[in-house]
């Protein structure tokens, strides 16, 4: 046997393998136990919608999702043609590697069809064409589309052209909704009492923040749904160089949040009561994405408490060392592993085809 065709039968033979990923994997299970039927009529509020923001999300939305998801990871149901006859355009005229592949693999996974610009100097942006006559496109060669841009206003203006749904796939500075759906998806799959019931006050979750929620879409979209679970966090700490990290949005939503909001730019000091860090160190500042990695960075010698878990959206740069990558405290590769089948969620819901998938024994 060659070195190469031993390791091909240890990838089929070896589960953690199979998966792909390594660091902390909680089992998709746990978050179905609690209560295990499925609410068709809180996903049904999802079909035909577009999704351009996270604040469009509620608890019982984003959990029904995320429990819809679960089954969905576990393979529970036979999803194989639930879309067959659908194509999604996923419309990146910014580079992505997660954001696009993961919702093309969702969409392929349940037999849908996907094309893609994966390049806007590919298409006739290049050339001077507008977002309206590139939106009417959509309509004819696409049932949905996943659109992301760096001019924020570009999602929210192609809405007026499309009859099809859009979802937004980050746009400049301010929102990447379905990127905080797979945050909050691997943070429920490691602690499903965050979302059912209440945890006992001195066991309440403590968030670090690493970023900037006022111009970084992924931190202000993760902060927006954290907001959603206000019985069961007790502070959320703003790590930022920036003297008005929040920004005027967010500030109005974390003022009517019962969660305290701290500021700090002492990370290491924090260490010993953070649960949950989430970090990002790229920002959109006006004119332009930087990059904010040596102010607070995490390695595999930072104190870390033993359960503490890491989010971060990806791509990582310094901030993030690869030392971290084998322990538990990775939450982030599962974070974005599990962004395929919270993708795949919410399209079934967006088409009206999740009945189409969930046995009846299932729904509440
Ligand atoms: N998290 C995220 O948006 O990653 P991509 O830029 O690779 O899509």
């Amino acid at each position: 046997m060659t070195a190469l065709s031993a390791a091909q039968v240890d990838h089929e033979a070896d589960p953690d393998r199979r998966e792909g990923i390594i660091g902390n994997r909680p089992d998709p299970t746990r978050l179905l136990e609690p209560s295990p039927l499925l609410d068709l009529t809180v996903l049904d509020r999802l079909h035909n919608q577009s999704v351009l923001s996270a604040m469009q999300f509620d608890k019982e939305l984003l959990v029904e999702l995320a429990k819809l998801a679960a089954y969905l990871q576990l393979r529970r149901f036979p999803a194989g043609h639930a879309l067959e006859d659908k194509i999604l355009a996923a419309a990146f005229f910014e580079p992505s590697t997660r954001t696009r592949l993961s919702f093309e693999s969702a969409m392929l996974r349940v037999g849908g069809k996907t094309i893609s610009v994966a390049d806007a100097k590919t298409t006739g942006v290049a050339k001077g064409e507008s977002l309206r006559d590139i939106g009417l496109m959509f309509n004819s060669y696409a049932d949905v589309v996943v659109v992301r841009h760096t001019e924020q206003r570009a999602v929210q203006d192609l809405t007026d052209y499309l009859k099809i749904p859009l979802i937004n796939g980050g746009n400049g500075s301010d929102e990447h909704p379905t990127q905080a759906l797979a945050d909050w998806y691997a943070l429920l799959k490691w602690r499903p009492e965050i979302a059912f019931g209440t945890i006992p006050e001195r066991f309440r979750l403590n968030i670090g923040i690493i970023g900037t929620p006022g111009n970084m879409r992924t931190v202000k979209s993760f902060l927006t749904l954290a907001l959603l679970f206000h019985e069961n966090i007790s502070h959320i700490t703003i790590f930022s160089e920036m003297a008005d990290p929040l920004g005027d949005e967010i500030r109005e939503l974390t003022n009517a949040s019962p969660i305290g909001i701290d500021f700090s730019q002492n990370l290491e000091q924090s260490l010993e009561y953070l649960d949950v860090i989430y970090m990002n160190a790229i920002a959109f500042l006006g004119d332009g994405y930087r990059f904010f990695a040596d102010a607070f960075t995490l390695d595999g010698e930072s104190q870390l408490k033993p359960d503490t878990v890491i989010l971060h959206p990806l791509a990582r740069g310094p901030e993030l060392d690869v030392g971290l990558d084998g322990t538990q405290h990775n939450l982030y590769f599962n974070q974005a592993d599990g962004a395929v089948w919270i993708r795949q969620a919410l399209l079934l819901s967006i088409f009206g085809r999740v009945r189409d998938v969930v046995p009846t024994t299932f729904l509440a």
